[in-house]
């Protein structure tokens, strides 16, 4: 029988090169990556996928240029503008994972409308990962439950599902396939606890040409992998 697939990640890599190779500014590859959010969302909303999660923007990123960060800040803005129509009319809910405190006001108040226009989607979730580090996330997850604990709300026995409840997934099923764009083989601090039992597959292309004919054979492939969990079949 084929891998039932729920939650699917992407590390949304290689605008930078994609742009580089057609002599035009990194920033030109992020706007065509920002069109190809699109197509693959509607895609994997096309697929019968739950929760789409993308990597937009990591923890680490804030070390590049600052007309770089300033444009990658904008482009939620340019992105719901163009597409939030369409989403809404295709059922799809918006998510965040990652902190928001550090964005620019406007960059927040897009991102907070579009995740209130949607919430009530029944749909696919589109979930950004922005501001995004899974390191950050583990550490906030362990301040939380030790918050709770001291305050008496909880007991100290935590167990790997308790602490589920407090990543930024937690309201989401479990990953069952990374996908990262570009060639490079790393994760780069992407959703590291819920990778445990992802499958992985890395493919070539850059993320602008990452077509949505690519990733419905990345689909087929991931359908027909043999997943154990560490069980024998
Ligand atoms: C991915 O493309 C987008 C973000 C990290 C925001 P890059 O900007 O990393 O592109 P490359 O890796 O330099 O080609
Ligand atoms: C990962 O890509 C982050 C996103 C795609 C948002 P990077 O381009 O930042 O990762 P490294 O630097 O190649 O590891
Ligand atoms: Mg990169």
């Amino acid at each position: 029988m084929e891998n039932q697939i729920r939650h699917v990640a992407i590390i949304m890599d290689g605008n930078g090169r994609w742009a580089k190779k057609q002599n035009k500014p990194r920033t030109a590859g992020h706007y065509q990556g920002s069109e190809n959010v699109r197509n693959i969302a509607i895609a994997a909303n096309e697929m019968g996928i739950e929760v789409l999660t993308l990597y937009a923007f990591s923890t680490e990123n804030w070390k590049r240029e600052k007309n770089e960060v300033d444009y990658l800040m904008k482009l939620p803005s340019v992105f719901f503008s163009r597409f939030l129509k369409e989403l809404m009319e295709k059922n799809i809910r918006i998510c965040m994972i990652g902190e928001m405190d550090r964005f620019p006001k406007a960059t927040a108040d897009i991102l907070t409308e579009a995740i209130e226009q949607t919430k009530d989607n029944t749909g696919m979730i589109l979930n950004f990962a922005m501001n995004y580090g899974g390191r950050r996330e583990i550490l906030l997850a362990a301040k939380h439950y030790a918050e709770d604990v001291k305050n008496g709300k909880i007991n100290n026995d935590l167990d790997e599902e308790k602490f589920e409840h407090y990543l930024m997934t937690s309201e989401f099923p479990s990953l069952d396939l990374m996908i990262r764009t570009s060639g490079e083989i790393r994760i780069s601090n992407f959703l590291l606890w819920q990778v445990a039992y992802a499958e992985l597959v890395f493919v070539d292309e850059a993320w602008p040409d990452f077509t949505p004919e690519i990733f419905k054979k990345t689909i087929e492939e991931f359908k027909r992998r043999d997943r154990r969990f560490g069980g024998v079949k």
